[in-house]
C-alpha cells in the first residue's frame, strides 16, 4: 500500500494523506541552520548543533508521536484546523505534502478555504522561511483569523528537558512590532538570540504558552486562543516563551493573500550585543536594548513574495547543481529516483547531520562520529569535494597521536566528545577510506600536506598523511593471539562488546569497563574482531597507493607486507570453511562459526573479506556469498547473523540484548547489506548484487509502505529481519551509513563508475536482462557522457572502451583535463 508518489520531474515525493504510517520527515537547511519537518508540519530547527544550539522545542516520544512544531491555526467561522491537519486533526477537504530539494510544501483545504504553506531554508541564511498563501475557493467572502505558532527550547536542549528548577524561570522575550523575539540568557553569557516575524501587521501575539493555550490541561491541539479567535497578547516572564501571531484575514471569492513569516537566527560580536536607544513601541521588561541589526537585514531579505521566490529559486538551482554531476538513464525508473535524486540527497543529509538529529536520534545523544561522518564523505565528496574536505581535517583533528581516535565530537565546538571516548577498534580505518575517496575524487594530492593537530591541539600537528599513517598501524600494533586486530570496545558493531561481561543495568555497554579488563588498559587482549581484518586488508591497498604515489616506495611495500600477513592470518585463523568468522571471543572462543549453537554466521567481515580476496584461490568468495544467500537472505534483505541471538551472551555483549529480528541481533542492517552488494558485483555476480539492492532501496520498498512504515524516498538504519515479529518493518529513519554504502554500492559497483586514483573506472555489474544504462559524470573539472552496451547480455566484462571514439585498454578513463565534455563508450561482453 502506498501513501503518496514520486513526482521525478519535481524531485519530490508527494504525500497524499497526513496519517503516514510514521511521520514522514524532510530536513531544511545545508550548512548552519536546520529544521525537521514532518508531513505535518511537526519537527525543530537548531543551529549547527542539535544539542547545544536548539532553537525550538520538540517532546520525543510522545502521545501522540509526533507533537511540537511549527503550526498554522485557521479559525474559519469556528472551523478551527490547521494547513498540515495536526495538531487539531480536524478533517481537510483536501491534504498534500510535497517533500522535495532542502523544501516542503504542505496544502490544506477546509470548506473553501485554501492554505499552502511553503517551508524552507534559503542558501546563506540561518531561518526558516514560511510562506503562507491563503486562497478563497468558494464564491462567497471569507473572514478568518490565522495564528502561528513556535515554542522556544532554551537553547540546550538536554537541559532544556531536565532541569525544570531553573528552566522554568529563566524565558525572556520581547516583541517588537510584528517580530517575538526569544532572548533567554542573551543578556549573560550567551550573545545569540532568535525571532520569529511576519511580513505584515498583526492584530495580537502570544509569547506565554500556557497563555496562548488557556490552560495547562490543553494540548497543542486545543489551544483557547485560537477557539475564542483572538490572541491574549501575553508576555512571556520564565515558563515556557512562545511566539504566536494573530492576524485577521478577510478575502473575497477568489482572492489570495500572502504571508511570509521567518523564524530566524542571529549572533551578535560580543561588543555589540546591546543597541543604545530604545525602539519606539518595544515591549520589554528589560533595562537593555538588543542590537537587532541582523535581524532586521534577514527580515528585509525574504519580506515579499519576489524574494521568496528567488530563494526558492537560488535553492532549486542549487540541487539542480548538485544532482547534475552525476546522473543516469537505466531501464529501471526506481534505480534512477533514487540515484538522481533521493540517494544523493539524503548523502547531503547524513553529511551535514552524522547521526545526530532525526526523528529517532534526539540531536542529544550523539554529535558527530569518527566513524560515521568518514563513511558519510564517500557518498557525498562528489557533491561538494571542498566541504568534505573540510570536515576531513575536522575529524582527523580529533584524532589521537596513536592513531586512536575520540568515536564522536561535537558540531559546535568541534571537540571530541570525553564522555564516550575512544578504543573502537575500527574507526581509524574509516579515515583511510574517506581521505583516500576524497583523493580519488579531486585529485588533490595537496590534502596530504595540510597540518592537522593530534587531539584538538595545534602544537601536535602534523600532516594529514601522518595521520593515515597512524590510523594503519593503529591496527598493526594492537593484534591479538591469531595476529588480527583486537576487537577493543566494539567495532564497526557498537552491540559487539567483547570486553563488557555486563551484568548490571544501566552500564554502557559501549562505556563500561569491566574491572577484569582496566588493568589491561580496558580492553581484553585476547578478542580480536575478524571484521576489522577484513576492513584493514580492504582499506590498506588505498594507503599504500598513496605511499606509491608519493614515490614512498619502501612505506608503501612495508604497508603491503602487513596487508599480506594479515590476509594470511585471517586464511589460517579465521575461515570457517564456508565463511569468515566474526570475531574471537575475551575467553578465546570461536564466534559465528558453525561450531556455534547461535549466531553461527555474521555479514559484517564477509563483503570486505570478498573484495580483498582473502582465499579467493581456494574459492572461499563464492562460498562465502553463497552462504549469505543461504542463510542470511530473506524477502526484505539480509540479515546481520543468523540464527538470531535467543539469549544473552555476556560475552558478546548488547548484540544479544536485542530481541530477535531487531538492531544488530539479526536485523535487516541496510548498512552492511551494501557491503555484501558491493562485494556480489564484484565478483560479477550483477544478478545477486541487483536482487540485494533492490530489497532495501526505499523506492522499491514504496508498494509496500504500510508493512515497511518509514519514508519510502530514504533508507533507514534497519529493517525487522525474518525473525521479527514486525517482520520488514523500517525504523530509524534518515540518518544512516547506508545512505553513503549504497550510493557507492550502486554508483561505483553496480553501475561501475567509480573514481580512481589514476582516473574514472568504468566496470558495471549489472542485471544480464540490462541493454545497457548511460550516465553523465562530471569529473575532475570534465565532463563524461558515458554509454554502456550489452548486446550479449552479460552481468559483468568490458571487451571493449573508447573514449571519444579511440579504444583505451582496461577499463580507466584517463583524465582528460581539459575542461571539455567526452563521450565513453562501453560494450560489455
Ligand atoms: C545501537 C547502535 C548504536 C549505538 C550507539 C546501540 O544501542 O544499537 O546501533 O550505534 O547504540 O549509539
Ligand atoms: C549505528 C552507528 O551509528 C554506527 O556507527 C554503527 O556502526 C552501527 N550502528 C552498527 O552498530
Amino acid at each position: 500500500m502506498k501513501f503518496g508518489h514520486f513526482d521525478d520531474s519535481r524531485k519530490e515525493y508527494v504525500i497524499n494523506t497526513p496519517k503516514t504510517p510514521y511521520p514522514w520527515i524532510n530536513y531544511l537547511g545545508n550548512q548552519g541552520f536546520f529544521s525537521l519537518i514532518s508531513n505535518t508540519a511537526g519537527g525543530y530547527s537548531f543551529y549547527m548543533d542539535a544539542r547545544l544550539r536548539r532553537i525550538t522545542r520538540y517532546r520525543y516520544n510522545n502521545v501522540p508521536l509526533d507533537m511540537g512544531g511549527r503550526y498554522f491555526y485557521i479559525n474559519d467561522g469556528g472551523t478551527i484546523w490547521n494547513p498540515g491537519w495536526s495538531p487539531v486533526k480536524t478533517e481537510l477537504d483536501s491534504y498534500e505534502c510535497r517533500h522535495g530539494m532542502g523544501y516542503t510544501i504542505i496544502t490544506g483545504k477546509k470548506n473553501g478555504l485554501k492554505a499552502e504553506v511553503t517551508f524552507f531554508v534559503p542558501q546563506n541564511y540561518d531561518g526558516e522561511v514560511q510562506q503562507v498563501v491563503l486562497t478563497n475557493e468558494s464564491d462567497a467572502p471569507k473572514d478568518f483569523a490565522i495564528f502561528s505558532m513556535a515554542e522556544w527550547c532554551l537553547w540546550d536542549a538536554q537541559d532544556d528537558c531536565t532541569n525544570f528548577q531553573r528552566n522554568f524561570s529563566t524565558g525572556r522575550v520581547e516583541i517588537l512590532g510584528s517580530t517575538i523575539y526569544h532572548l533567554t540568557e542573551y543578556r549573560d553569557r550567551r550573545n545569540h538570540y532568535a525571532f520569529y516575524t511576519v511580513n505584515d501587521t498583526i492584530d495580537g501575539y502570544d509569547t506565554d504558552r500556557d497563555a496562548f493555550l488557556g490552560s495547562i490541561y490543553n494540548g497543542w491541539d486545543n489551544p483557547e486562543t485560537v477557539k475564542a479567535g483572538k490572541a491574549s497578547n501575553s508576555f512571556a516572564d520564565g515558563w515556557s516563551p512562545i511566539a504566536s501571531h494573530y492576524k485577521k484575514v478577510t478575502l473575497a471569492p477568489g482572492e489570495t493573500k500572502t504571508l511570509i513569516y521567518i523564524l530566524g537566527y542571529a549572533e551578535n560580536p560580543q561588543d555589540k550585543k546591546f543597541a543604545d536607544t530604545k525602539p519606539e513601541g518595544l515591549l520589554t521588561r528589560e533595562a537593555w536594548v538588543l542590537n537587532r541589526e541582523k535581524a532586521d537585514a534577514m527580515i528585509e531579505k525574504y519580506n515579499t513574495p519576489e524574494k521568496v521566490a528567488a530563494g526558492l529559486e537560488e535553492l532549486r538551482n542549487t540541487w539542480d547543481k548538485l544532482l547534475s554531476i552525476f546522473k543516469v538513464d537505466t531501464p529501471d525508473d526506481k534505480v534512477n529516483r533514487m540515484v538522481n535524486i533521493w540517494n544523493q540527497y539524503q548523502c547531503m543529509v547524513t553529511f551535514n547531520l552524522s547521526r545526530s538529529a532525526s526523528y529517532f536520534e534526539s540531536g542529544i545523544g550523539r554529535g558527530m562520529g569518527f566513524r560515521d561522518s568518514n563513511q558519510d564523505v564517500l557518498g557525498f565528496v562528489h557533491q561538494i569535494p571542498d566541504r568534505a574536505r573540510q570536515r576531513l581535517i575536522d575529524i582527523a583533528s580529533t584524532q589521537m597521536p596513536d592513531g586512536g581516535c575520540y568515536h564522536q565530537y561535537q558540531p559546535l565546538t568541534k571537540k571530541g566528545n570525553s564522555d564516550i571516548g575512544g578504543d573502537f577498534s575500527d574507526d581509524p580505518l574509516w579515515m583511510i577510506l574517506s581521505v583516500a575517496a576524497y583523493i580519488k575524487e579531486t585529485g588533490d594530492w595537496s590534502i596530504l600536506d595540510v597540518q592537522v593537530p593530534y587531539d584538538n591541539n595545534e602544537s601536535l600537528a602534523k600532516p594529514m598523511l601522518d595521520h593515515l599513517t597512524v590510523s594503519f598501524y593503529h591496527i598493526v600494533n594492537n593484534l591479538g593471539p591469531h595476529g588480527l586486530p583486537l576487537a577493543m570496545r566494539a567495532d564497526w558493531n557498537d552491540c559487539i562488546n567483547l570486553s563488557c561481561f555486563s551484568d548490571t543495568p544501566g552500564e554502557s555497554f559501549q562505556t563500561y569497563t569491566n574491572p577484569k579488563f582496566k588493568a589491561e588498559g580496558g580492553y581484553s587482549k585476547i578478542a580480536e574482531s575478524v571484521f576489522v581484518a577484513a576492513l584493514f586488508t580492504y582499506t590498506g591497498p588505498a594507503y599504500v597507493g598513496i605511499l606509491e604515489h608519493l614515490g614512498k616506495t619502501e612505506e608503501a611495500a612495508k604497508a603491503q607486507a602487513e596487508i599480506d600477513k594479515m590476509k594470511k592470518n585471517v586464511m589460517e585463523s579465521a575461515f570457517d570453511g564456508e565463511w569468515f568468522l566474526r570475531a574471537y571471543d575475551a575467553n578465546g572462543e570461536k564466534m559465528g562459526s558453525h561450531e556455534c549453537e547461535e549466531g553461527k554466521i555474521f555479514i559484517e567481515p564477509q563483503g570486505f573479506a570478498v573484495m580483498s580476496e582473502i582465499g579467493k584461490d581456494v574459492g572461499a568468495d563464492i562460498k562465502t556469498l553463497n552462504s549469505i544467500d543461504k542463510y542470511l537472505n530473506c524477502e526484505f534483505g539480509l540479515v546481520l547473523n543468523n540464527p538470531a541471538f535467543t539469549k544473552y551472551y555476556i560475552q558478546y555483549g548488547e548484540i544479544s540484548t536485542y530481541p530477535g529480528g531487531y538492531k544488530e541481533n539479526a536485523g535487516i542492517f541496510t548498512h552492511n547489506n551494501a557491503w555484501i552488494i558491493c562485494a556480489e558485483a564484484y565478483v560479477g555476480r550483477g544478478e545477486k548484487a541487483f536482487e540485494y539492492y533492490s530489497k532495501i532501496a526505499p523506492a522499491f520498498t514504496e508498494e509496500t509502505s504500510d508493512i515497511h512504515k518509514t519514508e519510502p524516498y530514504v533508507y533507514g538504519q534497519m529493517i525487522g529481519g525474518k525473525d521479527a515479529k514486525n517482520f520488514g518493518q523500517g525504523k530509524n529513519s534518515w540518518l544512516t551509513g547506508t545512505a553513503a554504502w549504497n550510493m557507492v554500492a550502486i554508483s561505483q559497483y553496480i553501475l561501475g563508475v567509480k573514481p580512481e586514483f589514476d582516473g574514472l573506472r568504468v566496470d558495471p555489474s549489472i542485471p544480464s536482462a540490462w541493454d545497457g544504462f548511460k550516465a553523465t559524470r562530471q569529473f575532475r573539472g570534465d565532463t563524461y557522457e558515458i554509454e554502456i552496451k550489452n548486446p550479449n547480455h552479460v552481468c559483468k566484462g568490458v571487451k571493449s572502451l573508447t573514449v571519444d571514439g579511440a579504444a583505451v585498454d582496461g577499463c580507466i578513463v584517463p583524465v582528460a583535463g581539459d575542461g571539455k565534455t567526452h563521450k565513453v563508450e562501453v560494450v560489455l561482453g
